[in-house]
This record gives structure tokens, sequence and C-alpha cells, in this order.
């Protein structure tokens, strides 16, 4: 989704700017842009283009644009179609005024007719264009002062960096419902929608709340809310490193995110596993064993592949901790009469921490009286901070579009909790303990797992040319099934569904033929041989058939064409081995097909509007 960055300081913006940009492209964009102020003799300076950062590089090299501070952005478009006019940076009528902008101006409309009605001219499609004239209309003295009397105006979200001509040397930050973080650097301070964009510069970062509005200038910055009053935010240092967000050898970051999951799930499990007492320690629950105690249901709310680790998880807890869950999609949950049923724990799942509607979701069941923790990657961000407490994946930046190594570590984290509260309920010490070592076992499961890249390379080869495909599971390969749908047409656009096996005679069976591959989940567990009769049945109707199960499973030849064997783990812990071969056969298939696999089109990294 748009990103942001900016820069005030003692050196030249423009080359910063630019290389941050870059740094954000994985986030997905449409068009760029930025604007100096400083360094010109009309005070402002705005270039822009749609299309690739790349190309806004090469457009500044032929026509060099100077000044020490400045603003930039990759748009994703929401109010209007992606191109030059609509990127930003947004100007006033004069020019004075620049602006970029994260989120969406909700009355948007009715600005745009007040504004023009006051004589302002309006050239974009866009709601941003809105908040500069807004400023410029602004009475008042500061461009501080300015930017917040324009707020006051708007209803919506965003974070927003304003520079003007009159104040060169000074960017306004302001914050509502889209992240944004100050980077102290030495003389010279950034402002960035997300770290990785500044990090080369900087490891001590701030995270602005919702109603912040910072002020920087290159000796220093502060914090103000809409009311002028001074706010104080703790400096946070950024844990990873430049490393983390580069491809090392690898040709898309999806790739490189699939090989790096023995690391990223024993990171997860890092010091969380209690061998002797078979159960799993977090604090960072910060919840009391009383209250654990209480917890009598659990509502899951996340979006995408964070939802399928939701239904994951609702296996794996409702099997070890006897406690109902329900996994919600958030964007439904949100609009939902909230039935504030006590003992509820609602979990709310996100890598990036910035989904909109799972923000919104947990605040609404927060409001209805629910305990709530987050179970998120990106350290720092919103869900995180606004959680009473919960697990944090520790995986690293993930940077594909695509998720997949934080998918792996959501179910290991869902299951540290399953252990946890199961262990409370009732779960025996023999089983707690046997599931601890299952779970210190993975990262070499994994390992083995990702040995199967050149079968599965060879099988998207015979696969790339297919329309259609249908993913096929039972009981925790369900979510399996439906999150390697998501992932192929995600990132390789052919049409891919997620289906429970035994439901496909209800419907979708008809549409078997050799042309409708199946890709069947099927580890061995308790559900093994029933998916194994449905199997039979899209054989039987001459479909081709694809099966990822369990090592050693000989019988399913003359079943299936082709089989990815992954190594046996317990049957709850299956799903992190068995996602492995659906990443890769995405990828793969992406890539056979030209795909920009780590900026598919019409996608976002990290979703912030509803
Ligand atoms: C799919 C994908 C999305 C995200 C979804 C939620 O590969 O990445 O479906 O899972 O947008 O994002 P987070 O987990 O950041 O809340």
């Amino acid at each position: 989704m748009c990103g942001i960055v900016g820069y005030t300081g003692h050196r030249d913006a423009a080359p910063l700017l630019l290389e941050g940009l870059q740094r954000l492209e994985y986030r997905g964009y449409d068009s760029a842009g930025l604007a100096l102020v400083g360094g010109n003799r009309d005070g402002l300076v705005v270039r822009k283009l749609a299309g690739r950062v790349a190309g806004l590089v090469g457009q500044v090299a032929g026509e060099p644009v100077v000044g020490n501070t400045g603003i930039a952005h990759t748009r994703w478009a929401t109010h209007g179609a992606p191109t030059q006019g609509n990127a930003h940076p947004h100007v006033d009528c004069d020019r004075r005024i620049a602006l970029v902008h994260n989120g969406i101006i909700e009355n948007a409309d009715v600005l745009r007719a007040a504004l023009e009605q006051a004589g302002h001219r309006l050239t974009t499609e866009t709601d941003t264009e809105t908040l500069a004239h807004l400023i410029e209309d602004a009475k008042a003295d500061s461009l501080e002062e300015r930017v917040i009397a324009a707020l006051e105006h708007v209803d919506g979200t965003y974070g927003l960096a304003v520079v003007s001509a009159d104040e060169p040397g000074k960017i306004v930050v302001a914050r509502r419902g889209s992240p944004v973080l100050l980077g102290i650097g030495n003389g010279e301070l950034f402002v960035a929608s997300d770290a990785s964009a500044i990090l080369e510069h900087t490891r001590s970062v701030v995270y602005l709340n919702d109603g912040d509005i910072a002020v920087l200038t290159p000796t220093g910055y502060h914090i103000v809310d809409s009311e002028s009053h001074v706010q104080v935010r703790a400096v946070d240092d950024v844990a990873w490193d430049l490393e983390a967000i580069e491809l090392g050898g690898y040709p898309h970051f999806m790739l490189k995110e699939i090989c790096e999951q023995p690391e990223t799930v024993r990171s997860t499990l890092r010091g969380r596993l209690l061998f002797e007492q078979g159960c799993a320690r977090l604090n960072g629950l910060n919840l009391a064993p009383q209250a654990l105690a209480e917890i009598r249901r659990i509502v899951i709310v996340a979006c995408g592949t964070s939802w399928h680790a939701g239904l994951v998880g609702r296996h794996i807890i409702e099997a070890l901790a006897r406690l109902p869950v329900v996994v919600e999609y958030a964007s439904e949950y949100r609009y939902r009469p909230q039935l504030g049923l006590p003992g509820t724990l609602t979990l709310a799942i996100s890598q990036s921490g910035e989904t909109a509607d799972t923000l919104e979701a947990m605040r609404a069941a927060r409001a209805a009286g629910s305990r709530v923790l987050g179970i998120v990657n990106v350290v720092g961000s919103t869900i995180a901070r606004e959680a009473e407490g919960g697990i944090y994946l520790h995986a690293g930046p993930e940077i594909g579009v695509a998720s997949t190594k934080a998918f792996t570590s959501q179910i290991v984290a869902l299951t540290l909790l399953a252990l946890l509260l199961g262990r409370q309920r009732g779960l025996s010490l023999e089983v707690g303990q046997d599931l601890a070592c299952r779970l210190a076992q993975l990262p070499g499961l994994v390992d083995r797992t990702l040995a199967l890249e050149p079968q599965v390379k060879a099988i998207a080869q015979e696969f790339a040319d297919a329309r259609n495909f249908l993913y096929l599971g039972r009981g925790v390969s369900f979510p399996v099934a439906l999150e390697g749908a998501l992932k192929l047409k995600e990132i390789s656009y052919i049409h891919a569904e997620g289906y429970p096996a035994a439901e496909m005679k209800h419907g979708p069976i008809a549409l078997i033929d050799a042309d409708m591959p199946a890709v069947f989940v099927a580890p061995r567990d308790d559900v093994y041989q029933k998916v194994v009769s449905n199997m039979q049945e899209v054989k039987a109707r001459g479909g081709r058939i694809v099966a990822v199960t369990t090592e050693g499973n000989g019988e399913l030849r003359g079943v299936v064409d082709y089989q990815l064997q992954v190594p046996a783990t317990a049957p709850l812990l299956s799903a992190i081995l068995t996602a492995i071969p659906l990443q890769l056969l995405a990828y793969h298939i992406a890539v056979l097909r030209g795909c920009d696999v780590d900026r598919p089109r019409n996608l976002a990294k990290s979703v912030t509007v509803e």
C-alpha cells in the first residue's frame, strides 16, 4: 500500500528520498513522486509520474532537483486512476505547500465542493488534494497550526507529511489510522511509513500514535496533540538488519522468505518451550494465570493468510485446550453486533500489525469488553501497541507481497498458546512434553521439506498452463488448502479454489476433468483414509492429482499423479510442513508464467485502508 518517506537535514534530500522509495516498493504501488524545498528559487519543486520508482530516478537524474528537505511517496490508487496527476505529492493553488498522504479522506467530496466554491482550483481526482487546499485555507501562522486547523475538517484516516516553501527545513507529520514513524539521525530527521525506508541511516525510531502531530527540523522534533499539548513518545530501536530486507542472492523475496522458514520457525519458538513442564512460556501475553484460567471462548479476527492461520489455530486450540474458538474475517466481524460474552479472549492475527480491518475488529472487540491479544510480526506496529499483550512472531521483515514465513510462524505461535492454555485445562504432562519436543524438531523438518523444491518445480512445469485449480483438504489441512489456493491466485493469476475435500461432492465435483488439477493436502492423520476416498472420486472422473502427503506413503501410487512427501510430525503440526510445497508450487508456476512474483498486480503488502 502507499508508502511515505521524508527527510530534513544537512544532506541532499533527493537521493535519500529515492532510495527510501525503492525500499518501500515491496508494499505495492502504481505511481511515485517527491517534493523538495529549500534548494530552489521558486521554493518548491515537485516531480512525479505513473509507474515505477526507477522512472522517477531517471527523471530526477535527467533534471536534477536540489534541497535539504523533502517528502516522497509511492501511491496505490484508491481515488482516481494511477496517473501522473493523481500521484503524490499534491500541492495547493499557489504551489507553496506540498504533501503526501496514506489513508482515505472520507468526506473528500464535500470538502472538494466547499473548496471549489471558495475559489480553489483542484486539478486531480484524488481525495488527498483537498488536504493541500485546506491547509492553504487555514487561518494560522505556522505550518503545524495550519495542518492542525485543516485536519479539523477531515473525516477519515491519514499518515501525512507536509512541507511548505515558506518554512523550508520543516516537515509536519500527522497520524490518524495510518502508520508513520520518525527516524532520528545525527543532525537529521526522517519520516517513513515503515522502518525499512530509513534503516540504512538510523535504527532509532519513534512510532507516532493516532492524533499525534510531529514537527521536524534538522535540529530536532516535537510532538503535539490536536490541542497543541506536547506529547512524549518513546524512542525504540529497530532490531533487524538491512540484510533482512535485501535479496541476498535470491531472485525474489518470496523465495527467500520461503527458504528462511527453518530459521523463522526457530525464532518464533526461541526461549518459549518449557520441555520439563510440557508447556510454553509466553511472557508477552501480559495475562496473569488467573486471567488465562477465566477464558471461556476465543474469537480470532484476521484477514487473508492470517485468517487461514487462525483456522489452523482453531483446530489446535480446540484439540489441546478444549476451548471453543471462532475465526472471523475481521472485515465482517467489525460491522456485526458485538455480543460481549463474558470470558471472551479476542486474538488479532496480523503479519504487518497495520491491517485496517483487523485493527478495527480488535477495537470493536475491546469496546465490547473482550480482552484483546495480538499475534503480530512487525514490532511496534499499531495492533501490537494497542493489544493488551500478545506473541511476536520474530520472523523478521516480510517483504514479498505473498505472505509465507509469517503463516508458518503464526501457526507456531498459536500452537504455543494452545499448549499453555491446554496445560492449564487438563492437557496431560506427557502430551505437553511430547508436543514441546515435536515443536522443537520443526525447524529441521521444515529444512527437509524445502528439499522438495526440485520436485515441486517439475510439477509446476506440468501445470503452469492450467487455468483453474482445486485445492482440497480436511481438518487442519483444509485451511492449508485455502492458503495454497490463495498463494496461487495472488501471484500467478490462475483461478484457484480451496475446498473441504468431502464438500467437493456437494457441487465442485462437477468441475473435475483433465483440465482441472486437484491438489490434495493429505498428511497421515485421522482423516487421511477419508481423503484418499475423495482422491478416488477425482481419479474416477479423469482428474489429475497432486498430493502433499507424509513421507513413506507408498500406497498413493496409482491413485495420484504426483506426490510431494513431507516429513512426519504430530498431525496437529502438519500444516506447518504441508503449506511449504504449496508456497513453492505457487512461486514456481508464477515464475514460469512470467509474473512479477514480488509485486503482483493490484496487491499491496499492508492493507491500511478498509
Ligand atoms: C496473502 C497476504 C494477505 C495478508 C492479509 C492480512 O499472501 O499476504 O492475504 O495475509 O492482507 O495481512 P496482515 O497479516 O498483515 O494483517
